[in-house]
């Protein structure tokens, strides 16, 4: 693998909410970053004022629709110059509705994303760089991803994905020896444009919906103590709202004799 430019932080979703204040943090950190999301506008004013701040880092944008996964499959092969030290898969959006109800275009849209998008990067940057000192994959789940919340059964079941495959992921690079640390961040209600899009409308107000919220950038804080630990989850208390580090909290069959044998 070819990695001329240095070390870089890749976020994806970066153009609004929590991956637009996680950029804003690893750049305080003096990470070189890539960022991508569908709206370039956005992360060309975000580019601009990170370098007017620090005019040192290297900012690379991309934009590219990543519940295609042909996209996702070229947006890492872009990447292959770059050495990649922390990987933030964030890109994702939700869907309030029963499942009688649901918009199965939406919903499909959000598998290919939250999923499909999520398991590709995570198991292509993996695959390359388990063994590389100080290397980070932190996949953004939801609380959740370990609570069903009623209207958010398809969100949940996703977002039960990504925090299942994470935890699995964490164990198996444990158990390997490997470098690489994979942790899921689980954020709660969170200021940012997730609400007007899982409703389907244009604005969306915090205050009355939820009266209890984080700010993005309070999340963005919480996504760095966990990328400053040694612990696999970061959890908001979906009734307190407070935050803690945690081991893997879902079962976890290890060597157990009962297990499938690998041929
Ligand atoms: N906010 C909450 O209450 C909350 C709670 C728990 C978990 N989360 C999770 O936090 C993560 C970030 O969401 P957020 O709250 O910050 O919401 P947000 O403000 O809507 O941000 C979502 C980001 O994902 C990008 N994105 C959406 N569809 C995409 C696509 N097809 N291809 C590429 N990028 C795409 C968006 O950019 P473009 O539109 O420009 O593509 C945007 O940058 C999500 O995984 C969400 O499930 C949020």
């Amino acid at each position: 693998m070819v990695q001329e430019k240095g070390k870089y932080t890749v976020i994806t979703g970066a153009s609004s909410g929590i991956g637009r204040e996680t950029t804003k943090a690893f750049a305080r950190r003096g990470k070189n970053l890539v960022i991508v999301a569908r709206r370039m506008d956005n992360l060309k004013m975000l580019k601009k004022e990170i370098l007017d701040e620090y005019q040192d880092l290297d900012i690379v944008i991309r934009s590219t629709d990543l519940s295609v996964p042909e996209n996702a499959y070229q947006f890492y092969e872009e990447l292959k110059d770059y050495g990649i030290e922390t990987w933030v898969n964030n890109a994702g959006f939700g869907n309030y509705s029963s499942v009688a109800d649901q918009d199965l275009k939406k919903i499909e849209t959000m598998l290919h994303l939250n999923i499909e998008a999520l398991t590709i990067l995570s198991s292509l940057f993996v695959r390359n760089y388990k063994d590389a000192e100080g290397t980070q994959l932190i996949n953004v789940s939801s609380c959740g991803g370990y609570t069903i919340v009623p209207t958010a059964v398809a969100y949940c079941a996703a977002k039960f994905y990504v925090s299942t495959f994470t935890e699995g992921l964490a164990w198996e690079l444990k158990e390997a020896g490997a470098k690489m640390k994979a942790k899921v961040l689980a954020p709660a209600a969170t200021k940012t444009e997730f609400g007007m899009v899982a409703n389907n409308v244009s604005e969306y107000d915090y205050d009355k919906s939820f009266g209890t919220y984080h700010t993005s950038k309070e999340m963005a804080g919480f996504l760095l103590k966990l990328y400053d630990s040694e612990k696999v989850v970061g959890l908001v208390d979906r009734e307190s709202f407070s935050f803690r580090l945690s081991d893997p909290l879902f079962p976890y069959a290890g060597n157990s004799a009962h297990n499938q044998q690998r041929m």
